[in-house]
């Protein structure tokens, strides 16, 4: 009997109802919780919120989720050629609402983009962007961009990775949460092909330092700054959300491009 029925014995009986976890939130859509599977990390780069999902997005959901949204259970190793008719494929980590990436994509429509995230408002409006827009490179991924990279794409199978703006987890306590670091950057060695890039721009001041700090003394990756340090901001990148509302806050944005070596060095991912 529950704590709450021993001190009120009138106290209602009938259980309350309990989601499952794993139940869609949309008929055929992204389910609830895309971390909590086995493969669940204690330590997440994201923190999982609760946002209002719009009607536009949730219609965006509830019909192209299944045509082109991914779900990340861990489970399968990920067909990108089949997915994108075998273009080249590059994955972009923490889409948030995809504006940029519907830019991206859009201009470079030779391209597939596998954009993964957590944010379901996001997954909705960037699904509904590629409609809109009739873009039919980009796939939506739901969940650890972690587990999707460790468990279900293939050694040397991206031709890039896109980090934009990830979450700068500024307390120090909180660091251990920052994306960017060296087991992460041993296993998105493993994933690209040998000359792929790794592009992240943050306008986080401390975090660009730890960026430019792992990256260039990491053994899978070298600048493609011959000089070193952060690169100049490459055309194809779109102002995305987070960065015009660092740039409000007058933050200085920092770009930084890494090639993976040919050989990655010993790391088994
Ligand atoms: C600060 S926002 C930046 C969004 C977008 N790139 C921009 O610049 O506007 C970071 C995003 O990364 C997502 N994210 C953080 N860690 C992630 C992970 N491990 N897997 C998937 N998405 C993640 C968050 O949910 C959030 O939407």
């Amino acid at each position: 009997m529950s704590e709450l029925r021993q001190q009120n014995p009138s106290a209602p009986t009938a259980p309350v109802p309990v989601r499952d976890r794993s139940e869609p939130r949309f008929p055929g859509g992204p389910i609830a919780d895309p971390a909590g599977s086995h493969h669940e990390r204690r330590i997440r780069s994201f923190q999982p919120r609760r946002s209002r999902v719009t009607t536009g997005q949730g219609d965006a959901l509830t019909r192209l989720w299944p045509v082109w949204g991914c779900e990340i259970d861990g489970h399968e190793i990920l067909d990108l050629a089949e997915l994108f008719d075998g273009a080249p494929v590059v994955l972009e980590i923490g889409f948030g609402m995809g504006e940029a990436t519907a830019q991206m994509a859009a201009a470079d429509p030779g391209t597939g983009i596998l954009a993964v995230d957590v944010h379901t408002p996001g997954q909705g409006n960037l699904l509904a962007l590629a409609e809109r827009n009739g873009l039919d490179n980009i796939r939506v991924a739901n969940g650890d961009a972690i587990i999707l990279l460790r468990e279900m794409l293939p050694p040397d199978s991206l031709d890039g990775v896109r980090v934009y703006f990830p979450d700068p987890w500024p307390k120090k306590r909180h660091h251990k949460r920052r994306l960017i670091q060296p087991e992460f950057l041993a296993l998105a060695a493993r994933r690209l092909k040998a000359g792929a890039v790794l592009h992240c721009a943050t306008d986080w001041e401390p975090y660009a330092e730890q960026m430019l700090e792992v990256l260039s003394a990491h053994p899978d990756f070298e600048n493609t700054q011959q000089a070193g340090g952060y690169a100049p901001r490459p055309a194809f990148r779109p102002l995305t959300r987070f960065e015009s509302q660092g740039l409000d806050k007058g933050h200085t944005v920092h770009d930084l491009l890494f090639r993976r070596v040919t050989e990655p060095g010993s790391h088994q991912a």
